[in-house]
């Protein structure tokens, strides 16, 4: 089958649906790949790159003409129209919010999957364009704070005297908010983070940041929060806006499925917060935003001095690196309905990640998908008072049967070593005893020693070869009986793959903390 990849209609879009990298995989599934001349230009992507990668350039009408078309967005009618009959458009479709779509796909047999209705599941996780894209949003709204604010944001001692670490807050701690945390946090700002959410106190703490506990906690099963009463709202407010207040930098990237943006931060917490502060709106969109004062796509400045982004394109302004992330989602879907990696697309309904981005099957009207359980934070179950009795009556009764069988291994091993010790010929027995006093004493050190110290361990056993190397050599060179011979050399090959196996291994550590000379 052939795929198409045309250029994005929208004014001012400036992703592609796959890169050159991405088109050489689409070809090894068995596909012919026909990119639209100038398709990629926006990202950096050009044409020879695309043919070099083995797809051909083609003009605005084969690309949509193909048997599969891979795109952004829902095009406009216009491009729909290019589309031929039983086509199979890939792309995000928002079909929870463009109902409207549906008749125009379902007028063209059309197969209409939508990227953006990808199920949060882990299975799927390496096909959801939505997470790749926040999470370059949160990346780019910490850029775009930092080019606002007039300091740096790592504190600094310099001959001329101390500067403070900026101090940022995130407010909504999904994907996008924690690559925001991440991002702020090694830039060297002093990072703080709240969500509704209490169980993501753990991911912000583990990358360095603290939580600001709210007085609404939300249980979640599926990681999206619910809307906020009245009185909650309330309490959230009076939170942020002192939180604000103390803050250089807020970003906002709270959200609710299926609603606008979330209030977080008013005009009245706006007016309290220091000249030269920013705030970065992730939220901001026609329909409103996470901050009052926010206009969306635009960079409004307050009396007060305070800088509110409301950029809506955040994914589109790293258009090489988010149309890369994109086109390896669309891969991996492709990957997914290829079983046969024969560049034949085949949906299998019965999947429920294909059936949830399902939205048309050959002009049959397929949405909504049943709901899917996710498992974004497994609820931990209470067991009940009888099921922990059981288990800790299997859990002694194993223990007792390891202790059992632990005892009748020691009273072996300890048998057959005085038995060795008795048997072997009376120069013997001193060596015998000092080998099973070593692999008693080894066992016991190799086996209480934590993992964390394994590897002075290691250095330790290394020296230990280094002492049976000499130890052979000497028998080598003092001897002429043949078994001796070849028991010091078995000796020699055995310590020595210590030795270098040891070398080796902490070369490939090393390389791992290399920072790249390029
Ligand atoms: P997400 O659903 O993963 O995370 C949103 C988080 O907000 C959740 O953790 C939720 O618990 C939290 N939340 C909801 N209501 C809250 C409240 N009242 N107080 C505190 N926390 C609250 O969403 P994701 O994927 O991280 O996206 C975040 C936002 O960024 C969305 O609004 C999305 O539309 C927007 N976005 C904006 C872009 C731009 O260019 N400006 C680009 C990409 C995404």
């Amino acid at each position: 089958m052939k795929i198409g990849i045309p250029k994005e209609p929208r004014v001012g879009q400036k992703l592609v649906a796959a890169s050159p990298n991405g088109v050489g995989k689409m070809i090894k599934l068995g596909y012919e790949v026909l990119v639209e001349s100038g398709a990629g230009a926006s990202a950096d992507y050009y044409d020879d790159q695309y043919e070099a990668a083995g797809a051909t350039v083609v003009s605005k009408e084969e690309a949509w003409g193909a048997d599969i078309v891979a795109c952004l967005d829902t095009p406009p009618d216009a491009e729909l129209d290019l589309m031929r009959q039983g086509s199979t458009l890939i792309a995000r479709m928002n079909p929870w919010a463009h109902e409207e779509d549906m008749p125009k796909f379902e007028a063209k047999g059309m197969t209409a999957l939508a990227m953006d209705a990808v199920p949060r599941i882990s299975r799927a996780q390496s096909l959801d364009v939505r997470s790749s894209m926040m999470n370059v949003a949160g990346y780019r709204a910490v850029i775009e704070a930092a080019n606002e604010f007039g300091r740096t944001f790592t504190g600094q001692v310099t001959a001329a005297g101390k500067t403070q670490p900026a101090k940022v807050y995130v407010i909504g701690v999904g994907v996008a908010g924690l690559a925001a945390i991440g991002t702020a946090g090694s830039m060297g700002a002093v990072v703080s983070a709240t969500d509704v959410r209490p169980e993501v106190a753990d991911q912000v703490e583990s990358l360095g940041g603290t939580f600001v506990e709210i007085p609404v906690k939300q249980e979640s099963a599926d990681g999206y929060a619910k809307a906020l009463d009245e009185e909650q709202q309330r309490l959230t407010l009076a939170v942020y806006t002192e939180q604000a207040a103390k803050s250089d930098i807020v970003i906002t990237t709270a959200a609710v499925p299926g609603r606008p943006a979330p209030l977080l931060i008013t005009a009245e917490a706006v007016a309290g917060m220091k000249p030269g502060s920013v705030i970065v709106d992730m939220g901001a969109s026609e329909l409103g935003g996470n901050c009052e004062l926010s206009r969306a796509g635009e960079v409004v400045r307050t009396d007060n001095g305070v800088t509110i982004i409301g950029y809506d394109d955040l994914p589109s302004r790293m258009p090489g690196q988010t149309s890369q992330l994109y086109g390896q989602n669309i891969v991996n879907f492709l990957k997914l309905v290829t079983p046969g990696k024969d560049g034949i697309l085949q949906l299998d309904m019965k999947d429920e990640v294909q059936r949830g981005v399902t939205v048309t099957l050959a002009g049959e009207g397929m949405w909504p998908p049943p709901e899917v359980k996710v498992s974004a934070a497994p609820k931990k179950e209470e067991p009940s008072a009888s099921a922990e009795a059981d288990h800790q009556l299997i859990t002694d009764t194993s223990r007792d049967a390891r202790t059992i069988r632990g005892l009748i291994w020691k009273a072996f091993l300890s048998v057959v070593a005085v038995a060795l010790v008795v048997a072997a010929p009376e120069e013997m027995a001193q060596h015998f005893f000092v080998f099973v006093l070593a692999c008693v004493i080894g066992f016991y050190v190799i086996t209480n020693v934590t993992h964390t110290l394994h590897t002075p361990l290691m250095s330790v056993t290394n020296a230990i070869s280094g002492i049976i190397i000499v130890g052979a050599l000497l028998q080598v060179a003092a001897t002429g009986d043949v078994a001796v011979l070849v028991m010091a050399t078995i000796a020699i090959a055995i310590a020595s793959i210590n030795i270098f196996g040891g070398f080796l291994v902490t070369h490939r550590m090393l390389k791992m903390f290399e920072r790249s000379s390029k």
